[in-house]
């Protein structure tokens, strides 16, 4: 058997009474495209922060190619490989978009941070993408929604993750952006990153994903392998109209 590139078990999250994450487990493969579905307060977001070390998990443990990882801030995730596109995309607004590329990893001489390295590699890795941005040295407020979070997956990508989570990387997109996006995230398959999308885009998770997670309530409806799976049956399990493979007890009245 395969080690998971990222393993989750039994993750529990808690938020006062809500249990935005209830014994959740995960497996993402090198190699591979996990999408995550659910409706709204599934808890999908709750898994990516937990993941990326924004939140810690009240119960259960996370393992990177078999090593159990306790992630107590973003920056020791970022240090075992995982790099994550938030859902509120956390770039920099008034910082331009070479410096985002490069935020925490800035390269230097001395004291002194190589602005024209930066703003040379930033030009090269985005021309290789295929990605249009006027100037590296724009900021990212003057950039359109969806220029921005195309410069999101990019600075995903140059950090070279090998795991790298994406929370609704298309919400803001229009077609042609998407498929640009969509290019992207297939790229990063093809390096052999193990890569999780969260998305409501069904069209985009059958048309991505090697396996999809369905979350409802806060735990795990079903994981099914995209080629033996239909849109029907995971709907069906976003909206319980089909019983979960775990029983899905509403988060707030299970014990
Ligand atoms: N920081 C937080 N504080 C309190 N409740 C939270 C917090 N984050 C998430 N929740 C709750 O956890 C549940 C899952 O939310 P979330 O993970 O954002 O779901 P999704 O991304 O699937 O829409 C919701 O009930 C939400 O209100
Ligand atoms: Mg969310």
């Amino acid at each position: 058997m395969v080690t998971p590139r990222l393993e989750l078990q039994g993750i529990t999250k808690r938020f006062g009474h809500v249990a935005a994450l209830r014994d959740v487990h995960l497996a993402a493969y090198a190699g591979q495209i996990l999408a995550v579905v659910g409706d709204n307060g599934a808890g999908k977001s709750s898994l990516i922060r937990t993941i990326s070390g924004v939140y810690r998990p009240d119960e259960g443990t996370v393992r990177v190619d078999g090593v159990e990882q306790v992630f107590t801030n973003p920056a020791a995730a970022r240090s075992a490989g995982i790099a994550t596109v938030f859902q509120d995309l956390a770039l920099i607004e008034v910082l331009d978009v070479a410096t985002n590329m490069f935020i925490g990893q800035y390269p230097r001489r001395g004291p002194f941070v190589r602005r024209r390295t930066m703003e040379r590699e930033t030009r090269a890795f985005l021309d290789e993408l295929g990605v249009s941005v006027a100037s590296v040295r724009t900021e990212i407020g003057m950039l359109s929604g969806g220029q921005r979070q195309i410069v999101a997956i990019a600075r995903a990508m140059r950090t070279g993750g090998r795991i790298v989570l994406l929370d609704e990387p298309t919400a803001a997109l229009g077609v042609r952006e998407t498929a640009q996006a969509a290019d992207m995230i297939r790229t990063l398959r093809e390096r052999g990153n193990a890569v999780i999308i969260v998305s409501h885009d069904m069209s985009l998770v059958f048309d991505l994903a090697d396996r999809i997670q369905v979350m409802r309530l806060g735990r795990v409806a079903g994981v099914r392998e995209r080629a033996q799976t239909t849109r029907d049956e995971i709907i069906g399990l976003i909206t319980g109209a089909l019983a979960g493979d775990e029983g899905s007890a509403p988060a707030d009245t299970a014990a």
